[in-house]
């Protein structure tokens, strides 16, 4: 059921509704212009050579993993604290994930606890950018290099963060040996389900588009002649490894273009939605706020979480704001502990830290969109929610 006040709602202008129409009017609905277009304009943001659109921000995982040459016998070292596909696409290649403990103020991987889980078995770091916040990339990259490891980076709810000291340091995405970017409608930019593969290597940017297409032969671009010709192309039935259809239709990449359009002035108002609930939510004791500004970092805001007071039940809090019409994340439960997760090994480490931090956080309604007087309810609506918890 969707509340009055939703926990996130896409963005979508005349603009996105015109691009997506018009490929409606063309017979090629799949691996036509509109991909070239919005690939090309991806790996250009993030000043990549390539990307590669992909079905899905897990499907885009699940390639990345398989181009690095990641499978039995390998671990990979991610956080717990984050959405669960993370930890799914590494057990799709059959390697092992390792959880390590995340700094409480970012909230994502912490240096040292990375470097104490490598062991002669790890191939890779799994970097998530969690929340839109930059992970400690310097001091990640430097243990990668000492240790021979590769870095994948997920920036699925980071697109358009940056991290370094010079000149606002870089885009996330542009870190990692492979990147993956997401689009679920929840995402600041969104093509409805959809991701990306940033890459440098021709090679790999081959092989992801190969394996997208069920392993053809044949390069991306040229099925739309399939469409106009009826004929099928050289290549089209030759398959040079077993693949997937992790294709991204023509529909969804003309919305993801207009998106990107759009993305800076998406991220503005989403700054400017955050910085009104920190000044909202300032009175509520012991109520923990995230930073506005962290050091090295511009922040692309995904969500807007805080954690409740210690002695505070969140379901209770939920419960009641739900009751206002007003809908609550548990942004996350650490993967460790779900019950999918319990019987595994992975699942049997420590992270104090994690359970602690995870046990408070709570996700308020956040999107481009949301009014001032949206907000100043939802603050509300939480400073009584606390007050008749305690
Ligand atoms: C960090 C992270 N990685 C991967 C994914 C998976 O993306 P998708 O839902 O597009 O498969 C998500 C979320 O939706 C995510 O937040």
């Amino acid at each position: 059921m969707t509340l009055r006040i939703p926990l996130a709602a896409p963005d979508i202008t005349q603009a996105e509704i015109d691009a997506v129409t018009a490929v409606l009017r063309t017979p090629c609905l799949s691996l036509g212009p509109e991909l070239e277009a919005f690939e090309k304009a991806l790996a250009e943001y993030h000043s990549v050579e390539y990307a590669v659109a992909v079905s899905s921000g897990t499907a885009g995982l699940h390639l990345a993993l398989l181009v690095l040459g990641i499978g039995e016998g390998d671990e990979i070292i991610l956080p717990s604290f984050a959405f669960v596909a993370v930890a799914n696409a590494v057990l799709q290649v059959r390697a092992t994930p390792v959880f390590a403990e995340i700094d409480p103020v970012t909230l994502n991987l912490d240096p040292a606890s990375v470097e104490r889980a490598v062991t002669p078995r790890t191939r890779a770091i799994l970097v998530v950018h969690t929340f839109g916040v930059p992970a400690e990339m310097d001091a990640l990259q430097a243990i990668a290099r000492r240790r021979g490891l590769a870095i994948l980076e997920d920036a699925c709810e980071a697109t358009g963060a940056r991290f370094g000291d010079s000149a606002g340091g870089r885009r996330v995405g542009n870190f990692g040996d492979l990147a993956v970017l997401g689009f679920y409608p929840n995402k600041q930019l969104t093509t409805g389900e959809g991701g990306a593969v940033l890459c440098r290597e021709p090679a790999h940017a081959k092989r992801l588009r190969s394996l997208r297409n069920q392993g053809r032969s044949c390069d991306a671009g040229e099925p739309a002649q399939l469409a106009e010709g009826g004929r099928p192309l050289p290549g089209w039935l030759d398959h040079e490894e077993p693949g997937y259809n992790y294709r991204l239709s023509e529909m969804a990449c003309a919305l993801g273009r207009v998106q990107l359009s759009r993305l800076g002035q998406m991220l503005a108002l989403r700054q400017a939605a955050a910085k009104r609930y920190n000044e909202l939510l300032s009175e509520i004791p012991d109520l923990e706020r995230p930073a506005l500004e962290l050091p090295r970092r511009i922040i692309s805001w995904f969500v807007y979480a805080v954690r409740l007071p210690r002695d505070v039940d969140r379901k209770g809090v939920q419960s009641l704001l739900a009751r206002e019409g007003i809908d609550t994340g548990r942004y996350f439960p650490p993967i460790h502990l779900q019950p999918a997760w319990r019987a595994h090994s992975s699942a049997s480490t420590s992270l104090p830290l994690t359970e602690a931090i995870a046990r408070r956080m709570l996700a308020l309604p956040f999107f481009n969109r949301i009014t001032a007087s949206q907000q100043q309810e939802v603050a509300e609506a939480m400073g009584e929610a606390i007050r008749s918890q305690r």
